[in-house]
């Protein structure tokens, strides 16, 4: 199996997971990137069995409205039993690094929101220590230098993500070798920083389950 052909198969198996716990009213947080486009895919064919969804990106938005799945505005909505997003690394405490297509924001709260936060990934995701990949910051543009020299304090090296603006209007600093052997604490220090909005360390509020694709087939770990 590729490992787009992974993706698919875990997204299926997110399906799978939720399906039956879903009733009329169910609302559903979708995240953003190639799993969760795999996913919104899937959760086309059963659109009757439940309310409709919340987006985590405009792209997510636009993906589930061609399917002619309804889309809410997170204020409106009452109680949200899911979110199915992927991820860019998770160990196997299930802590992730999010925000390779910069959709960090909406995702981190959209997350916070969920009652359970179902992660789908391939078995290339998974590491022992995070970090490999470069850990993604959203800052208001006013203070990326600012903000830079802050990180740079903390140990990283922060490269400013060329021609990129988030849907909130916003640049992102990609961070490059930073030491994330304790992400919670990194987390909660990178949220201190003035004029970052988000940092991309799901580590205070991580994943409740994971479904991770691999050539044997797709594991939960929880
Ligand atoms: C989007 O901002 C990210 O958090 C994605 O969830 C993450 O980059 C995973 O994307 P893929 O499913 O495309 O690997």
């Amino acid at each position: 199996m590729n490992q787009d052909q992974l993706k698919e198969a875990v997204a299926k198996a997110a399906l799978d997971y939720i399906h039956p716990k879903l009733s009329e009213d169910s609302i559903i947080g979708v995240g953003t990137g190639s799993t969760a486009n795999y996913f919104i895919d899937a959760l086309a064919t059963i659109k009757t069995s439940f309310d409709g969804t919340v987006a985590s990106s405009e792209a997510t938005a636009e993906r589930l409205k061609s399917h002619g799945i309804p889309v809410y505005e997170l204020n409106t909505v009452p109680h949200l039993e899911f979110y199915i997003d992927g991820a860019d690394e998770t160990n196997d405490r299930l802590e992730l690094i999010k925000g390779g297509g910069g959709a960090l924001t909406r995702e981190k709260i959209v997350a916070a929101v969920a009652q359970e936060f179902v992660c789908i990934v391939d078995d290339t995701k998974m590491v022992d220590i995070l970090g490999e990949f470069p850990l993604p910051i959203e800052v208001l543009p006013m203070a990326r230098s600012h903000v830079a020299r802050e990180l740079v304090k903390l140990g990283g090296d922060p490269v400013y993500r060329e021609g990129f603006v988030t849907d909130n209007g916003n640049i992102i600093l990609d961070i490059h070798n930073m030491d994330l052997s304790a992400p919670i604490s990194v987390e909660e220090r990178i949220n201190q920083i003035t004029g970052v909005v988000t940092n991309g360390l799901f580590a205070c509020r991580p994943a409740n389950v994971l479904l991770m694709g691999t050539a044997e087939g797709v594991k939960t770990i929880t």
